[in-house]
């Protein structure tokens, strides 16, 4: 996730004015920015690691700047943050700028052909094949429009990108598929931005570009065609929210809005990972199959929501590869003298790459001779950067402290891991695997439709909110992983207590407690372990607690005459892949417990996004 800003117009200093623009879009990357200025006297390119601000300190001559401007804040994919590999990217006579929010899946294969052509590439992203692309394209159509157009045909994976040339100096050609791109209608003017908030202050006349979306944009207008030139008739709207409401892309909190970027995430995470047959690549990966085999043992490390995430990624490796698999609390392993060796993998998850106990585990871990692999979100965050091989979860900027986005790629990274290792040790036939991938392939949808219609959440939420002293969230197997994490939900955004039990220990002490007023949500999404779910929320309701269930579709056993709600979700043939279906109506029961409590939901009281104290 990047953001992107353009202008083609007569306005004085539009370079400044795009920068300005551009600064509303900074929740969607931050760790560099770059502007391109396009003018008859050439293309001016300024890129700077860092915060927008560095950017803008460091313009010169530039702040005043006129012309053809497309900018750009990162979020790194490919290629640690920094100067060289900050957007704008250009061709090897810096006469073509281009920028880009996406992912080049077939970057490799291109950048090979590219470099044997004598292309001289100053980065390390994947984004700079396809400024090279359009360069090359162009040296034999003689043609920007043409060049481009010919260059994408080439790609494969998403993109939102811009291009400006010296040899179109008054237009900016853009297209998308799969990441966004709003072009903002001016008189005489026109802008485009990754999102409406940051065109907002100049227009409220808005195209919503859709993929497949080629863009000609010059000061007198836009001209929308598909990638084969065919006219294309999209429908102006004029925007009528405030600011604030467009920054979370009209959602009240930034937590709603990253709970339904959930699929989209997934899609990112599994995108460039699983070929056409089903099997799992990694196509950037350094640890060879042979060190693969060679593990006797596996700790999975982390802290908070990332912890949860790896004791569902314990239960499911051990499912498929029949090896025991340790997680721990990353806190705990640093002073626990782990029984780590040479022969050990250490699996280190983190949203940010910098909390403060999973990077001194990550260090433990290596400095006790374990090979270490990094699940992270933050590209060229500490424990990217020190761990011997990363693993990128793909979720963009998450803003809200309260973890979920990052969590649904986390399991799905685990998930993709796993069956890695798997097929590497031929534990699974191919069929087995193409059966995973095609369920893990179909979860983004799944996820939008529970995402489409939250009423029923809605609804136990708004009486929950008055009524519940206390929660607790129950489950078997892996549903008592993912109970961990909705009670961790409830309790940091709603300030209402909650507590994850395994279903079976409720007899076990915390039975003492249910009485009218507590609420007990039973998971019961695991086949296997369902019967024995169904006693639990019998003992629940004899104590007369509220039960809430979740359940998968066409659930026979509980409906609103045995418990209070019953919450579905769809179902996967794989139950150990639950957990990313699960998980989504306990955060949605949260949020909307919180919102109704009018707490502080993005930001929660004594919590921050990054914990980099011990
Ligand atoms: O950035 P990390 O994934 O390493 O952060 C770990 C925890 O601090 C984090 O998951 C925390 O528990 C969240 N606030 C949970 O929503």
């Amino acid at each position: 996730m990047c953001g992107i800003a353009g202008y083609v117009g007569p306005r004085k200093e539009s370079v400044r004015l795009v920068l300005d623009n551009l600064k509303r879009l900074e929740y969607r990357g931050y760790d560099s920015a770059g502007v391109a200025v396009a003018t008859s006297a050439g293309v001016r390119v300024l890129k700077k690691e860092g915060k927008l601000g560095n950017l803008v300190g460091a313009l010169g001559d530039l702040a005043t700047a006129s012309g053809t401007v497309i900018a750009h804040t990162r979020w790194a994919t490919h290629g640690r943050p920094s100067d060289q590999n900050a957007h704008p990217h250009t061709d090897c006579d810096g006469k073509i700028a281009l920028i880009h929010n996406g992912i080049v899946e077939n970057y490799l294969e291109l950048k090979e052909k590219l470099l044997a052509d004598g292309h001289k590439f100053a980065s390390d992203t994947d984004t700079e094949v396809l400024v090279h692309l359009i360069e090359s394209e162009y040296r034999v159509l003689g043609d920007m429009e043409q060049a481009v157009r010919s260059a994408l045909r080439k790609v494969t994976g998403a993109y939102a990108i811009c291009v400006v040339s010296e040899y179109e100096p008054g237009t900016i050609y853009a297209a998308k598929t799969a990441s966004p791109l709003i072009l903002g209608l001016g008189d005489g003017e026109n802008f485009l931005a990754s999102d409406i908030p940051a065109i907002m202050r100049h227009t409220r006349r808005v195209i919503v570009m859709e993929d497949g979306d080629f863009a000609k944009i010059t000061a007198g207008g836009v001209i929308l065609t598909d990638l084969e030139s065919r006219p294309i008739d999209r429908k102006e709207f004029a925007v009528t929210w405030d600011v604030h409401t467009a920054e979370k892309g009209g959602y009240p909190h930034f937590m709603l809005k990253e709970i339904h970027e959930q699929p989209k995430t997934i899609r990112d995470t599994l995108r460039g990972r699983v070929t056409d047959e089903g099997q799992i690549v990694f196509p950037d990966f350094r640890l060879s199959p042979a060190r693969l085999l060679d593990f006797n043992r596996i700790f999975i490390v982390a802290c908070g929501t990332a912890y949860h995430a790896g004791m569902v990624g314990k239960s499911f490796f051990e499912h498929l590869l029949r090896r025991p698999v340790e997680v721990q609390v990353a806190s705990e392993f640093r002073y626990s003298d782990p029984l780590v060796d040479s022969k050990t993998l250490a699996i280190i998850i983190s949203q940010s790459g910098e909390t403060a106990d999973t990077l001194a585990a990550l260090r433990e871990a290596k400095a006790k001779g374990a090979t270490t692999l990094a699940i992270v979100n933050v590209v060229g965050s500490s424990i990217a950067r020190e761990a011997d091989e990363v693993l990128y979860t793909y979720a963009g900027p998450e803003i809200c402290v309260a973890s979920t986005k990052a969590y649904v790629t986390q399991l799905v990274s685990l998930y993709l891991f796993g069956l890695y290792i798997a097929q590497q040790e031929n534990k699974l036939s191919k069929d087995i695997v193409a059966s995973y991938v095609e369920d893990l392939l179909a979860i983004p949808d799944k996820m939008a439709g529970v995402l489409a219609d939250t009423k029923a959440v809605e609804k136990i939420a708004l009486r929950l909110s008055n009524t519940s002293s206390c929660f607790f969230f129950l489950g078997r197997g892996l549903d008592f992983a993912v109970s961990m994490e909705g009670a961790l939900k409830m309790k940091e955004i709603s300030y209402i207590h909650a507590e994850a039990y395994p279903a079976g220990e409720l007899k076990h002490g915390p039975l003492a407690l249910v009485e009218p007023g507590v609420t007990v949500v039973c998971l019961a999404t695991q086949s296997a372990l369902y019967d024995k779910m169904l006693s639990n929320v019998k003992e629940v309701k004899a104590r007369e607690g509220i039960a809430v269930a979740v359940v998968k579709e066409n659930d026979q056993g509980l409906d609103e005459r045995s418990v209070d709600a019953v919450l579905t979700v769809p179902s996967t043939r794989h139950d150990v892949l639950m957990p990313i279906l699960a998980i989504v109506p306990l955060q949605l029961l949260a949020y909307y417990i919180a919102s109704d409590l009018g707490r502080e939901i993005d930001q929660p009281r004594n919590l921050a996004k990054s914990v980099t104290v011990e």
